[in-house]
């Protein structure tokens, strides 16, 4: 037995499944999970000391590549400083104020520590600030583990939903109409139906949860007309695409202004950190301000908030985000390329650092499309990267992130990689 295998026969012993997040068990892949020792620019090390060029990038975070020198001195200069006071600091002012430099539609800002936190929060807020309790969500989009969103479409097309997990109490889901991604008419029958009573519409602005899928400019502009006329609150969960697809996140390219928006993931630079921030006549109702009740004793967390500062320091560098854009456009193009040299059923898109990979004849537009997709083509190729040390998300409903550690010719070498297992996929 190699040492992975030696550690998640350990880990199960005493942690469910071996694993601390589910998808990390390989549960839809198949085999061991690589336990990681170390990682450093665009490379993670396994406990077996085998090196893989990675585009998991602790599944967005890591956008200044692994083990950034200079976050790494940020961290360590807040540490010596004192590990958390459980009181206000400068610290998340400026990190606040920065935030909402970069995100326009962000008028106040509050700081959490996970993306899970700033959605049920967000969902709360718009709750008690619209005096309504029915929300939409749309399939296929995650946005975190809390109850309300946990749910699945109801019965008939337009039915309030059930729980997708067990130990939700379907009273808890009977608010959320599940509705399908890109369907124009879908939202707006829901619309018309229950318009007045919708207290707010979170979406996952470019999904990354069914893979990477682009929403239609059509559906954007038609969300944010309908929420605006019937008054419900327009979240964007950007807790994955904040900071990733462009500076400005989801909403720069859409040319969308939400009225909540929610973060994590670059906004911690590796560390705990989320915020939920937007419109402040709505962020004002939040306690101590509002009758909206928000927590946290890690909130704001100074060595963080030390990480995610530096992290937004880095990304504002001239052409940071133009190269990441190239290099992630230029894997996917390899790729792309690799699989019709070996006659292999593939499509791929990117935006910014974010990429989709999908053995299909098209790129997916909603769960369903997705769902179509050849799952087992995506085994293949993931145990066939992982085997010549290319890592990538374990699930085909992952997206994957390049960082600005992944050089042009490490990506070449992915790409000279990749055509081996393509070619082993068409035998
Ligand atoms: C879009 C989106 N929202 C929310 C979350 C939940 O964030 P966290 O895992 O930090 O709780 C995730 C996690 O992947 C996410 O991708």
């Amino acid at each position: 037995m190699n040492r992975n295998e030696i550690l998640f026969n350990r880990a199960k012993a005493i942690i469910p499944g071996g694993v601390n997040s589910p998808v990390r068990a390989f549960g839809s892949v198949g085999g061991v999970p690589c336990f990681i020792k170390k990682a450093q620019g665009a490379y993670v090390w396994d406990e077996n000391d085998t090196r893989y060029i990675d585009y998991v990038g602790s599944w967005g975070p890591a956008i200044v590549g692994h083990a950034h020198p200079e976050v790494l001195e940020a961290v360590r200069e807040a540490a010596a400083g004192g590990l958390s006071f459980g009181a206000p600091t400068e610290g998340e002012i400026i990190i606040a104020e920065e935030i909402a430099k970069l995100v326009p539609s962000v008028e106040q800002v509050r700081l959490v520590s996970s993306g899970t936190e700033a959605t049920m929060t967000a969902i709360r807020l718009a709750r008690g600030y619209t005096g309504r309790d029915k929300i939409i969500k749309f399939e296929g989009c995650y946005h975190g583990h809390s109850d309300s969103l946990l749910v699945k479409a109801g019965s008939g097309l337009l039915t309030f939903g059930n729980p997708s997990s067990a130990g939700v109490p379907a009273d808890f889901t009977k608010h959320t109409l599940v509705l399908e991604y890109n369907n124009v008419a879908q939202l707006e029958e829901a619309f018309a139906q229950s318009g007045n009573d919708i207290a707010c519409v979170i979406l996952e602005p470019f999904v990354g949860n069914m893979n990477l899928v682009r929403p239609s400019e059509s559906f954007v502009n038609t969300l944010r007309t309908l929420t605006e006329q019937h008054g419900a609150v327009l979240v964007y969960d950007e807790v994955m695409t904040g900071f990733r697809v462009a500076l400005g996140g989801a909403q720069s390219l859409h040319g969308i202004k939400p009225d909540l928006t929610t973060m994590g993931k670059v906004i911690g630079g590796g560390m705990p950190l989320a915020a939920f921030g937007g419109k402040r006549e709505i962020m004002e109702c939040i306690s101590p301000l509002g009758g909206v009740y928000q927590a946290g004793t890690l909130s704001g967390n100074p060595l963080a908030v030390a990480a995610g500062l530096k992290t937004l320091e880095i990304i504002q560098r001239d052409g940071f985000y133009e190269n990441l854009t190239a290099r992630t456009g230029q894997l996917v193009q390899g790729f792309t390329a690799a699989a019709q040299e070996n006659g292999v059923q593939f499509t791929a898109d990117s935006v910014g650092g974010m990429f989709g990979l999908y053995f299909a004849d098209h790129t997916p537009q909603n769960y369903g499309d997705m769902a179509r997709s050849n799952i087992d083509a995506f085994k293949h190729f993931f145990h066939g990267m992982l085997e010549r040390n290319v890592a990538f998300g374990p699930s085909a409903y992952e997206a994957g992130f390049v960082s600005a550690a992944h050089t042009p010719e490490l990506i070449d070498e992915t790409i000279v990689i990749s055509r081996e297992v393509f070619q082993n996929m068409a035998k």
